[in-house]
């Protein structure tokens, strides 16, 4: 087998935000395949980095105080550490921020020019008077123009799903400042990309290039019709390059951040001493693009026409996965099922999923579908009462002891059943067909279990005329073990090195391993590999999840001061004096009966003590949230002074105090424990 020479990439995180499971799936379906390719002796180097520039990146920095670089280091150090934690390593985790970076996008930049692909114009857009900048689509809030949803995003409803221009908006306002944005127009740079039309219709339709899914979704779509000129250029003030001939504007960040893969390459070249042509200039070394399938729009017709103009290597596969779902669900901040890395790292073990998402990834664009119950059975049944279980039930009874000569004779074909899968396993990977790779694997450790099953070495161990049975048996078991983690290897690396130290075997894991049985490596002391999945440690997991986020969106909005969030859509009065508010009269009181109003499905009618005998009754609009038999005996707060007023149901003298929309969603004010009926409250 020729050694091949092969360069891959994960798409390049966005900065702003935590690693979650949704970018695990991509991180870690490109790292079963890559460690595959290493284990079958191939040259493999993996690069990714943090997509860093853009409007977003800038206005965080503006709200937390401090350089966007300050953030940017911090969170670069975050997702290599979340990355790591699950065995997904990088030769270079770099970042769209570097001189690396800025120096090949001018590159890229000077082809554009020289090969004529640029053109300008003047781009009418909505700007904000008060921050004074163009806004992105995303950062303009109104009314659907369709279903008349109140604050929906300037390209899309949430509501309905209707998409529109910004413009259409009702009552557009600035999601930055709430100003009412202008329209003002600015010259744009643009990138031609029909002239590259027929190269792409070849180059995407090319078999193996993508998922067929893809291929045929950019021809029934974009290569459809004309292709339409790219906007790549921003103006100021933006986070990002500048534009060498056009200062005052910046690209556009989708055109720096996949230059960004180059980039990485190359300040690892610079270190290592190794030639950045040898990898991105050379026909002779394979590029394997992983991202999502939203994103297969920049890099299956962007970034190649890029490539071409600037020629470097094109991408030998782009390898396109669909979305994760949380049983059945989108991810939610709100139900928790956005679930960050280092969340899920904090409650359960990151082998857990490594193996759950390769029995769940395939080579299809499909979503998948992380249930939750299902990740606990499959990695328990799978894992340990597969796998786990085949060692630990045998390996203590030969710790110790050199394995005897593998009794191919004996193990009713096993071994070599398994050796003969070799090609079948490797093409599922090689596919990343990870989850056919699993289910072949798993069938050998059924029937391995079963053989240990049958010979029962528990009771050998009983039988002093049994010994040697008992550690040829032990030996087919430890060594079918054995093959099986050399083929789990590229999804459970540490169960691979657990069984070479197992064995007591030396050297790296080789794809060659599984064919053939080792002889005379001294077993070592079991060591337990993995616990059972806790389905109170996932629960555990969803709960911290879900307060994490209400945490932090909690203090975005204090930070921002979001008048959306924190006053709840509704504009703060007019301002008053003291002398207004003594006016007031608010008093403890003590709810001494509550009783429902017979014929009005909104209202409680309550009796509040004020000390002393006195006594007040008032209707208040808090059945839907309350039962009355709950609100007996509760301290709360009441304005005493209002002019009693006359209702269907009876005299209403005054009001109780509470926060909330209405219906369900009411809220009854309580003073702090030690308040006594009567207490003016100032
Ligand atoms: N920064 C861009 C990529 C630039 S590449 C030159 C970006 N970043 S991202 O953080 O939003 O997404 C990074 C990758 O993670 C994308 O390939 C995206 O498809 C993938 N995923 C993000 N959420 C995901 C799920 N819920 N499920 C699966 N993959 C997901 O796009
Ligand atoms: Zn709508």
């Amino acid at each position: 087998m020729d050694r091949r020479q092969i360069l891959v990439t994960s798409a390049l995180p966005y900065v702003n935000a935590g690693i979650h499971l949704g970018y695990m799936v991509e991180a870690l379906q490109t790292d079963f395949w890559l460690r595959f390719q290493r284990l079958r002796g191939h040259e493999v180097r993996y690069f990714c980095g943090d997509d860093t520039h853009g409007t977003a990146t800038m206005l965080r920095a503006q709200r937390e105080g401090r350089e966007p670089e300050a953030l940017l280091d911090e969170m670069k150090a975050a997702h290599i550490a979340d990355l790591n934690a699950f065995d997904v390593v990088h030769d270079n985790f770099s970042s769209t921020h570097t001189p690396a970076n800025e120096a090949l996008v001018g590159e890229f930049w000077s082809a554009l020019r020289e090969q004529g692909c640029v053109a300008e114009r003047d781009v009418t857009q909505f700007f904000d008077p008060e921050a004074g900048i163009f806004l992105a689509d995303r950062f303009i809030i109104g009314g659907c123009p369709k279903c008349e949803s109140p604050d929906q995003y300037g390209d899309s409803c949430a509501n309905c799903g209707a998409t529109y221009e910004p413009t259409e908006l009702i009552d557009p306002k600035s999601a930055i400042s709430g100003a009412p944005p202008e329209e003002r127009s600015h010259r744009h740079l643009f990138v031609e990309l029909e002239p590259f039309h027929e190269f792409l219709d070849e180059w995407t339709q090319a078999p193996g290039r993508m998922p067929p899914e893809t291929a045929n979704w950019l021809k029934g779509t974009f290569l459809a019709d004309a292709l339409r000129d790219w906007d790549i250029s921003r103006p100021a003030p933006y986070f990002g390059i500048e534009i060498p001939d056009a200062p005052g504007n910046y690209f556009y960040v989708w055109l720096d951040a996949p230059i960004g893969y180059i980039a990485a390459t190359k300040e690892w070249c610079d270190e290592t001493g190794e030639s950045l042509d040898r990898w991105w200039r050379n026909p002779d070394c394979e590029i394997h693009h992983f991202i999502g399938k939203d994103i297969a729009y920049f890099h299956t017709l962007f970034w190649p026409a890029m490539l071409k103009t600037a020629g470097f290597q094109l991408p030998k596969t782009v390898h396109v996965h669909g979305f994760l779902t949380v049983n059945g669900e989108k991810m939610s901040k709100r139900t928790g099922t956005a679930v960050l890395a280092r969340t899920y790292l904090d409650h359960l073990s990151p082998e857990f999923l490594r193996y759950y998402y390769a029995s769940k990834l395939s080579a299809k664009v499909d979503d998948i579908d992380m249930n939750l119950d299902e990740f606990v059975a499959k990695v328990n049944s799978d894992l340990v009462g597969k796998v786990v279980n085949l060692a630990s039930r045998t390996a203590r009874f030969v710790k110790g002891e050199g394995l005897p000569a593998y009794p191919n004779a004996k193990d009713d074909g096993l071994f070599a059943a398994g050796a003969a899968l070799s090609d079948e396993i490797a093409e599922a990977y090689e596919a990343r067909d990870s989850n056919k790779a699993m289910r072949l694997i798993m069938a050998l450790a059924d029937r391995a279990n079963e053989f240990v099953e049958a010979r029962a070495p528990w009771t050998l161990k009983k039988d002093e005329s049994k010994q040697e049975e008992l550690r040829e048996v032990c030996a087919i078991a430890l060594n079918l073990f054995r093959q099986i983690t050399v083929y789990l290897a590229p999804v459970l690396p540490r169960f691979a090195e657990e069984s070479s130290r197992l064995l007591g075997l030396e050297g790296e894991t080789r794809w060659e391993d599984a064919s053939s049985p080792v002889e005379g490596g001294e077993v070592a002391k079991f060591k337990h590999l993995m616990e059972r999945v806790d389905p109170e440690k996932v629960q555990a997991m969803l709960d911290a999840s879900r307060a994490g986020w209400e945490a932090s969106e909690a203090e975005a909005a204090a930070a921002t001061g979001s008048t959306d969030e924190a006053f709840d859509g509704e504009p703060l009065e007019a301002e008053i004096t003291i002398d207004d508010f003594v006016k007031v009269d608010l008093r403890v009181v003590e709810i001494v009966e509550a009783k429902s109003v017979p014929k009005a499905n909104k209202l409680l009618e309550l009796t509040l003590s004020l000390g002393g005998g006195e006594t007040r009754t008032v209707f208040a609009g808090i059945k839907k949230a309350y039962k009355p038999e709950d609100l007996v005996g509760r301290m709360t707060v009441m304005v005493a002074n209002l002019a009693p007023r006359k209702m269907k149901f009876g005299l209403s003298e005054g009001m109780v105090l509470a926060a909330g929309p209405g219906d369900s969603d009411i809220y009854i004010l309580s003073p702090d424990s030690g308040a006594k009926p009567g207490q003016r409250i100032r």
